[in-house]
């Protein structure tokens, strides 16, 4: 079966030899003009059309009454936290199974993560593991969550679209909302993934997206935050901004800011991107169908799909395997043939920095991390 999916491969391809990456960006669009065009006119950093033009055509594609243009994605996750109120010694409900930048993001204010299960079918955090933990340890004093076991006030839920398939966000911003905790999303690998027709990262209050380079659209590095909170918004675009006060040559700030802006030339590369982006979606989403046929023939492997009502970007196609055996097997075998496979992250409350945080049951995540491998998904797409 190997030979047989790396010889696939190649065709879907069209690259008979050499090695295959995970994912590699595509410059098809207006990518060289745009950036020429900001050395000519000297913009190449923190001020310039672009970087207007960005947060403009984020809030057409997504709905978005605002949006923030930052550096990354991990910029984008630390000023929602900031934006959600969260401070030193609160909890703050994230996944286990996610890129390490959704928890790192909690601990740059001095918070908690603490770990809630995923579902099988979206590696998203499940509603119904969401529930239980709150029903096991939730407290609300004041109108405010509390963990009765811990003590600590629990602020914000950080759910993450694992690889672009979205997870069941509207019950879980609706559990949120019983219980008075701030919905963050980590919507950093599903632009262009919608759930029941609304754009991810619009579920809660505010939505974090990357788009460093490895993301289905890239502006080197780079990010945004989503919100309809215009009020919030400005506020968190003006931290961004060293929360210096506009002037024309006074320096003033009012506010402990950072420097989170997202500079000129980074905005031009994905002003160009996104121009593309129903393309990249499109042409990943025949991709995830090629897949599929291969998949369907093979009985021990599942490819796994958008759930109903979910429009996934198919960033990254992921399988799973039946054990932790054959993960590696696959690995080995498809890394041999010069064809980039990786398994999914480790889990984070298996790290030390992570090993006493709070959890609950976190079954389906340990299921996953043991069979889940995510496989060579870049875009065909040149020119
Ligand atoms: C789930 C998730 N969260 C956060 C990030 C952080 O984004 P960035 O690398 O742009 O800081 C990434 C990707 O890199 C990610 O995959």
């Amino acid at each position: 079966m190997y030979n047989e999916l790396a010889a696939y491969i190649r065709e879907m391809y069209d690259r008979p030899d050499g090695f295959i990456p995970m994912h590699e960006p595509r410059f098809i669009g207006n990518e060289k003009k745009y950036l020429e065009q900001c050395i000519d006119t000297t913009f190449v950093s923190s001020v310039g059309e672009f970087v207007d033009r960005f947060a403009k055509m984020m809030c057409e594609m997504t709905g978005a009454a605002y949006a923030i243009p930052v550096s990354n994605g991990t910029a984008a996750l630390h000023l929602s936290l900031v934006g959600a109120g969260v401070k030193q010694d609160d909890e703050v409900l994230t996944q286990s199974l996610t890129f390490i930048a959704t928890c790192n993001a909690i601990v740059y204010e001095k918070a908690t993560p603490h770990f809630i299960d995923i579902d099988a079918d979206t590696l998203g955090m499940s509603p119904e593991k969401l529930k239980d933990r709150l029903e096991e340890i939730a407290e609300m004093r004041n109108g405010e969550c509390f963990n009765r076991e811990t003590g600590k006030r629990i602020k914000a839920c950080v759910p993450m679209h694992t690889f672009g398939l979205p997870l069941r966000i509207d019950e879980i911003a609706e559990i949120c909302n019983e219980y008075n905790i701030v919905l963050i999303e980590d919507a950093a690998e599903s632009l262009g993934s919608t759930y029941k027709g609304q754009h991810t990262g619009r579920f809660g209050k505010l939505g974090a997206i990357s788009f460093n380079g490895n993301k289905i659209a890239t502006s080197g590095g780079g990010g945004a935050i989503l919100t309809d909170d215009i009020e919030l918004g400005k506020h968190l675009h003006h931290l961004s901004t060293q929360a210096k006060i506009p002037h024309t040559y006074n320096y003033e700030h009012d506010y402990i800011g950072y420097n989170y802006r997202m500079p000129n030339i980074n905005a031009a590369l994905i002003c160009a991107q996104l121009e593309q982006l129903h393309r990249f979606v499109e042409d990943k989403r025949q991709i995830h169908e090629a897949y599929k046929q291969f998949f369907q023939e093979i009985d021990d492997i599942d490819l796994l799909d958008e759930i109903g009502q979910a429009n996934s970007n198919y960033w990254l196609n992921a399988i799973q395997v039946e054990s932790k055996e054959k993960k590696v097997e696959f690995l080995e075998n498809l890394n041999a043939a010069g064809i980039m496979c990786r398994p999914v992250w480790k889990l984070l409350h298996t790290l030390p920095m992570f090993s006493q945080c709070p959890k609950g049951n976190l079954s389906n995540s340990t299921e996953a991390e043991d069979k889940t491998i995510n496989i060579t998904s870049s875009s065909r797409l040149n020119g």
